[in-house]
């Protein structure tokens, strides 16, 4: 048996994934708001701190998997905060505690919407300036409702541009660790249940998220492969966003390879 730590556990995709680990007779040690082992705010430092440090007390020092789910899709600032700061810390935070593993992996969720549009300044000031300078973005950005929704495409699009550059590291490729993302479509858990509640919304986001194969899923479907990716088989994945969407990416740009 493993010892997993799962962001989000508390919902959706996470609570799916700790299920799932669960059901295989791991251990996992959840994360969220509230609702599981550690309570804690990742949109804050002190929530983010609180999460390393119960995290080392729980597991004793040793974790074999980071799974980062937890995320937002609000179009306001705290949105960034959770999405690409929050995510970052639980990686890089846990980052020692992984090293103790004899075959530890990290996982993170990103999401289609990287794909989506979005604010190449916001995706800067995310890759390279200050947390207080991304939110300072942000705020500007919620003026306009053109632009609020950017916030969480550009969240997961730095994030998924930050994964790919940092997995290849020292830090992970070199000290033996996988770091990857999924990028889920639709997923049928709160976070999209307004909407999907009409048959107006569902075709509205039809349109916006075409789903050619078997459309929108439940969350275990993300959980399985989350799982896959923080399992001991998975030996050689590095720095890969994969796409679990229904073939979304594939009508999207399925002409860039
Ligand atoms: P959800 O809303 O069911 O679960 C998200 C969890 O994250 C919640 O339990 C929430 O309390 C937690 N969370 C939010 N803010 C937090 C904070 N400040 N500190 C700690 N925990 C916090 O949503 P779902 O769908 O399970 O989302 C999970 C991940 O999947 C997110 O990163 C989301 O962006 C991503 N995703 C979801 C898609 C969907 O269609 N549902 C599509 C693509 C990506």
């Amino acid at each position: 048996a493993r010892t997993y730590l799962v962001t989000g556990a508390a919902s959706g995709i996470g609570k799916a994934t700790a299920e799932l680990l669960n059901s295989r007779g791991h251990r996992v040690i959840g994360a969220d708001l509230t609702g599981t082992d550690i309570n804690a705010d990742l949109s804050t430092v002190v929530g983010r701190e609180t999460l390393v440090k119960q995290a080392t007390e729980l597991s004793g020092g040793v974790l074999d998997a980071v799974i980062a789910v937890a995320g937002l899709s609000h179009p306001i600032p705290v949105t960034a905060s959770v999405n690409y700061y929050g995510a970052i810390a639980t990686l890089e935070g846990l980052r020692p505690l992984l090293t103790r593993s004899a075959a530890p992996r990290a996982v993170v969720v990103d999401s289609m919407a990287s794909l989506q549009s979005y604010d190449e300044e916001l995706v800067q000031l995310f890759l390279t300036g200050t947390e207080a300078q991304a939110v300072a973005r942000c705020a500007e950005l919620v003026e306009s409702p053109a632009t609020g929704h950017q916030i969480y495409s550009s969240s997961k699009r730095a994030l998924a541009r930050w994964l790919r550059t940092t997995a290849t590291t020292p830090e992970w490729a070199g000290a033996g660790i996988p770091l990857n993302a999924i990028a889920p479509g639709v997923v049928l858990t709160p976070m999209t249940k307004e909407l999907v509640a009409t048959s107006e919304g569902r075709a509205k986001l039809n349109e916006q998220v075409p789903m050619p194969l078997n459309g929108p899923f439940d969350p275990i479907v993300a959980a399985r492969l989350l799982v896959w990716l923080a399992d001991g088989e998975n030996s050689h994945l590095c720095g890969q966003v994969i796409f679990v969407d229904g073939g979304y990416d594939a009508v999207l740009r399925g002409d860039s390879t």
